[in-house]
């Protein structure tokens, strides 16, 4: 195992293919500990983990929780809705407050791209993106990333199509930089008005039709329409949406018989996705993201934890 390059994790932007192998490989690890019933409570104990969530979330709140847990850190989970927040303190004056507690790893997830690179250079925590604007959720590329490791035994030279509202997703940016790195040909596929307009620097590959983009793709990624980032009517009604680039069985067909259906959630059925292929048997992978995602976050809070001095 090579040596984590950062004290916090802001970004998948900027890791090496070793630093991102290992961590899956770590968290590969976990997901076969958490299958057998196991914890490993002593690893984070005395440690305190605090998620600050200033936007919703089931999935990275929950998941971030669990994994603290599991591995014996204290866990606090600060409510914003009833924090002073409300009461007109600061983001970095509630971080610095934090600090104060003398908190170990700080979740962070912000509306405003930068927040928890912001909030890094400001507290001793080790600070971990839970997802900030459009810019990264590096947790849930990784954990897409040990999905679909688990399915096809590797990343390299993979199709990879990431289909939707790309422009407002910091889940497809940090999976484009995930992938590239690793070695798959990336494909972004939806219409033009959701591409951004820095595609090109991505090292992707655009499509602004369905079955053209999916043509023999090994993984199909469905995003949701984040109609909260967007500013004015960028999309057609939902239904229009669903007819072009939902998928659905018939635009399914085209990419490779085996590959495999992913979302990040939340999803919106019928609109980016049919009900039939979300919960299809074989072919949808979305409940197993949940579950990796235990696993990677557990991954990350070990990793970053072995770079914290003891007696803080
Ligand atoms: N995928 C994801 O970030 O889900 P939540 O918003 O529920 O955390």
């Amino acid at each position: 195992m090579v040596a984590f390059p950062a004290k916090h994790l802001l970004a998948i932007e900027g890791l090496e293919p070793p630093h991102i192998a290992d961590l899956l490989d770590l968290a590969e690890s976990y997901a076969l500990l958490n299958r057998s019933g196991k914890t490993q409570r002593d690893l984070l104990k005395g440690r305190t983990l605090i998620n600050l969530f200033f936007e919703d979330s089931t999935r990275t709140r929950t998941s971030f929780e669990l994994a603290g847990k599991r591995l014996g850190a204290d866990v606090i989970n600060m409510s914003v809705s009833t924090s002073s927040v409300n009461k007109g303190e600061t983001l970095l004056d509630t971080a610095s407050t934090l600090n104060a507690m003398q908190c170990d790893l700080l979740v962070i997830r912000h509306a405003q791209s930068g927040a928890p690179a912001l909030l890094s250079q400001k507290v001793d925590a080790a600070v971990i993106n839970a997802g900030d604007g459009t810019h990264e959720h590096p947790t849930q590329a990784l954990l897409d990333a040990l999905t679909i490791r688990r399915h096809k035994g590797r990343l390299e030279g993979l199709t990879v199509a990431i289909c939707g509202d790309i422009t407002h997703s910091r889940v497809a940016r940090s999976n484009i930089h995930l992938l590239t790195t690793m070695g798959s040909r990336v494909r972004i596929v939806g219409p033009p008005t959701l591409i951004p307009a820095d595609a090109a620097r991505l090292g992707v590959e655009v499509f602004h039709d369905m079955k053209a983009g999916l043509k023999d793709a090994d993984v199909v990624m469905m995003l949701r329409l984040q109609r909260e980032r967007m500013s004015g009517g960028l999309v057609p009604s939902a239904r229009e949406f669903f007819r072009f680039y939902g998928l659905d069985a018939e635009k399914l067909a085209v990419a490779k018989p085996d590959s495999i259906v992913m979302h990040p959630g939340p999803m919106n059925r019928g609109v980016e996705i049919d009900s039939a292929i979300a919960d299809h048997p074989t072919r949808s992978v979305i409940g197993e993201q949940v579950e990796m995602g235990v696993a990677c976050r557990m991954a990350v809070l070990d990793i970053l934890a072995r770079r914290l001095p003891r007696n803080r």
